[in-house]
């Protein structure tokens, strides 16, 4: 038996007159596979997959996109060999000084969520410039993952809020889902709608655990992060047009 998890659905979708998600979240997974097809380092895979994500992401804004999240890098994959985070440290670096430059005309504003003060303090200067660069366009908002974990995120709250009980600024009743959601590196956004995660792993490998309660999950087979293209990402939108989104209700 095989289990289907995303079937491409030949039933057609309006796309001019479809529901389009308000976030979205892609777990850009499958360089380091995509490398290995072509015989090729991983780190190769990680470079292609940093220039698919420039494609994406612009291409989000200008179908209006409200808000997109990437993850980039989780708490976890500190456990990869030292060449591959070093590879991919490097990688941050020359993306961000391209993207100083690059992103400048684009009205999109971009924010890093996750514990930034782990890394070097040269990578995290010029991520705070680009954060600071753009924080006055009015396009998209580009959430993106870096050292970023739902569990640690959650701790995180969990430690300002009882800082918060212990000092009387929160009560004990104030504590609701949304002073947590409050806490959290997305506050003020709306929860993801839709989460797509490409290269055939069915997980959410920590990516926003609490804001994900409710959002519309969408695993492609046979498809590697470098390789997923814009029409993926409408195939994708089309599917979630689809969906029947209760919310517990009927
Ligand atoms: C995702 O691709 C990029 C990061 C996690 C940084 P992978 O490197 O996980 O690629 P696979 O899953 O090994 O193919
Ligand atoms: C999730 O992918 C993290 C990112 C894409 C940044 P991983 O490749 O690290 O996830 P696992 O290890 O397969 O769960
Ligand atoms: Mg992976």
């Amino acid at each position: 038996m095989k289990f289907v998890l995303f079937k491409k659905n030949e039933n057609k979708v309006d796309r001019s007159n479809r529901i389009l998600p308000q976030h979205v979240g892609i777990i850009m997974d499958g360089n380091g596979r995509w490398a290995k097809k072509r015989g090729m380092p991983r780190q190769a895979g990680h470079q292609a997959g940093a220039s698919n994500f420039r494609k994406i992401t612009r291409y989000c804004n200008s179908i209006g996109i409200k808000n997109l999240t990437v993850y980039a890098f989780s708490t976890e994959n500190w456990r990869r060999p030292k060449d591959e985070v070093d590879a991919l440290m490097n990688l941050f670096y020359d993306y961000l000084v391209e993207a100083l430059a690059d992103f400048r005309e684009e009205n999109i504003r971009t924010v890093f969520i996750g514990d930034v003060t782990a890394f070097d303090p040269k990578l995290q200067k010029l991520m705070k410039e680009a954060q600071d660069l753009s924080s006055d366009k009015t396009g998209m908002r580009l959430n993106i993952a870096m050292n970023y974990g739902g569990r640690s995120e959650m701790i995180k709250a969990i430690k300002e809020i009882s800082a918060g009980v212990a000092e009387g600024s929160i009560k004990e009743s104030d504590i609701t889902p949304e002073l947590v959601s409050a806490h959290l590196y997305t506050a003020g956004q709306p929860d993801p709608d839709l989460i797509i995660r490409p290269s055939g792993e069915y997980r959410t490998s920590n990516f926003l655990l609490w804001q994900s309660a409710y959002s519309e999950y969408i695993f492609m087979d046979d498809i590697l992060w470098p390789d997923f293209s814009t029409e993926n990402l409408e195939e994708a939108l089309d599917e979630y047009s689809r969906r029947n989104r209760r919310f517990g209700g009927v």
